[in-house]
């Protein structure tokens, strides 16, 4: 595939966030479970985890509050409370409307017909940035959330009273500034016959299930920062968006692919049952997805169908592998929790594989075979959830980890993947003595010392190099936007 000079750009722009700098990065997804946060029964050798969450979680919180009236452009609806991404990878061709000048921007919008470049993302694409902006809201409500939780602990003078409220209603609340629930413009075309969103614009929600477990935190906390009177109106801003994601024509096309934007779907959907507490419904949605397309996702040996030379001649199998995986873990980690008596860790596919041989697949692959080494991170949180679900009696994932990530106990990660992280003797490792160390989060997002740069050590080094703010929001995209 040829590769452009943005797409360089950007490649490399990624590698910054997750390679040799231990700056913040966005999960692809997952759901953290509320009850352990919110029993505050951390083990010890969370602390250096903890720490980079409240570092996290300040930097986060500095950057919000976000909504859909930030873009500068109109959906067609004329409303800019409607929710508007543009189709990453096509491009405008103007030949055909008498482009002999340069056409304004708006005209080109709406006029030239556009065409896809496989995995070349047009970078116009951040004038309206509704999909960048959420999954800096979904990250910074998780993270204070949590970081709400440390109120027993060294931590707890961090955390800002009323931040996850604001946020929250910043986005989806306010008259002045409230998201309308559907999607009708995601990943929408561009061009004289687009103007309609696609059915791939409903992945750009997915951090609707970090959000969720950040409301059952506050909410199951009682935390007096999260009062009943916003929790009705999320309450019903979440079933208004039920209602579209299971009866507007492109969300109901996103729940039945068969690839990672099926998983994702379910993910979303399930999160938001369980945060209207309908848990037999959110049980009846996880179901849905490990009785459809989870039982044809997983070969014998682990490898994920989509992954076949077919789909993904796709340019990252490293990434799809490593992204649908954090998507299938994220489903059973919801229905575990709407019925723990029914788990479905076990589930097998047709094939007979489970998460679990899936994920000792992926482990199995060189990042490095695709020229995907940059991504190696991406795997992870997911070989920690595995490790805390199914065990890791031979010390296979404990193995992996030292090698590949040695201070992975200061990952985000590593503080709620339970009991595994907690019984683990981390003795040795980077991280096991850190204390929590007041100074370091007071001076986190303005300087690099520490142990987590944060995006401001990224900025930094980012301006030296010659690049603008803007790709610096696109490099925070990274994880998502390569679906
Ligand atoms: C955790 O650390 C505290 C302070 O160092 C210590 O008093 C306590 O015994 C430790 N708890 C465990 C379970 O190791
Ligand atoms: C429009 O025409 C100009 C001048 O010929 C050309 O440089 C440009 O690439 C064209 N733009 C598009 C989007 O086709
Ligand atoms: C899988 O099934 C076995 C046998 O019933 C059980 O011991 C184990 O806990 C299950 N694993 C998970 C992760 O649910």
């Amino acid at each position: 595939m040829p590769l452009t000079f943005l797409h360089l750009l950007f490649l490399s722009s990624c590698i910054f966030l997750n390679g040799g700098v231990r700056g913040q990065t966005s999960y692809a997804n997952d759901f953290v479970n509320p009850d352990y946060v919110v029993a505050r029964d951390f083990g010890n050798n969370t602390r250096a985890a903890q720490l980079t969450i409240v570092k996290w979680a300040k930097v986060l919180a500095q950057r919000g509050p976000w909504s859909v009236m930030d873009k500068a452009v109109l959906p067609p609806s004329g409303d800019k409370h409607d929710y508007m991404s543009w189709a990453p990878y096509w491009w405008p061709d103007c030949s055909a409307v008498g482009n002999t000048t340069e056409l304004p921007q708006e005209e080109v919008w709406k006029q030239c017909e556009y065409k896809a470049r496989d995995g070349q993302f047009n970078p116009d694409g951040r004038l309206v940035n509704d999909v960048g902006n959420f999954q800096l809201l979904s990250d910074a409500v998780l993270y204070n959330a949590i970081t709400w939780s440390f109120n027993n602990q060294p931590t707890s003078n961090f955390y800002s009273k009323l931040l996850v409220p604001k946020f929250i209603k910043a986005w989806f609340l306010d008259t002045e500034t409230r998201m309308n629930p559907n999607l009708n413009y995601g990943q929408m075309q561009r061009g004289p016959t687009g103007q309609l969103g696609s059915h791939t614009g409903i992945l750009d929600l997915k951090g609707l299930t970090k959000i969720t477990s950040a409301i059952l935190m506050l909410r199951n906390g009682k935390s007096e920062d999260w009062d009943a009177a916003t929790d009705a109106q999320m309450i019903a801003w979440a079933k208004e968006y039920i209602t579209w994601l299971e009866t507007a024509e492109i969300a109901v096309e996103e729940g039945i692919a068969d690839n990672n934007h099926g998983t994702f779907y379910y993910n979303q959907l399930a999160a938001l049952k369980i945060l209207v507490s309908d848990f037999t419904g959110a049980k009846a949605v996880t179901d849905t997805y490990f009785n459809k397309q989870y039982l044809y996702q997983i070969e014998a040996n682990g490898e994920q169908v989509s992954l076949r030379p077919l789909e993904a001649a796709r340019t990252r199998p490293y990434h799809y592998r490593a992204y649908n995986l954090a998507a299938m873990i994220t489903n059973a980690r919801l229905a575990e929790y709407a019925d723990p008596s029914s788990p479905m860790w076990n589930k097998t596919t047709t094939a007979g594989a489970t998460i679990k041989t899936a994920l000792d697949f992926a482990l199995s692959v060189s990042p490095a075979a695709s020229q995907e080494a940059s991504y190696a991170a991406e795997l992870y949180p997911s070989i920690a959830a595995v490790a805390a679900t199914y065990g890791d009696a031979d010390g296979k994932y404990l193995t992996f980890l030292k090698n590949a990530q040695p201070a992975f106990a200061e990952d985000p990660y590593f503080f709620w993947n339970q009991p595994w992280a907690v019984d683990l003797d981390i003795s040795g490792l980077v991280g096991s003595t850190s204390a929590i160390d007041d100074d370091k989060i007071t001076n986190a997002g303005t300087s690099t010392a520490g142990t987590a740069g944060a995006v401001s050590a990224n900025s930094a080094v980012a301006s030296k190099s010659g690049l603008t703010l803007g790709m610096i929001a696109v490099s925070a995209l990274c994880f998502i936007a390569l679906a």
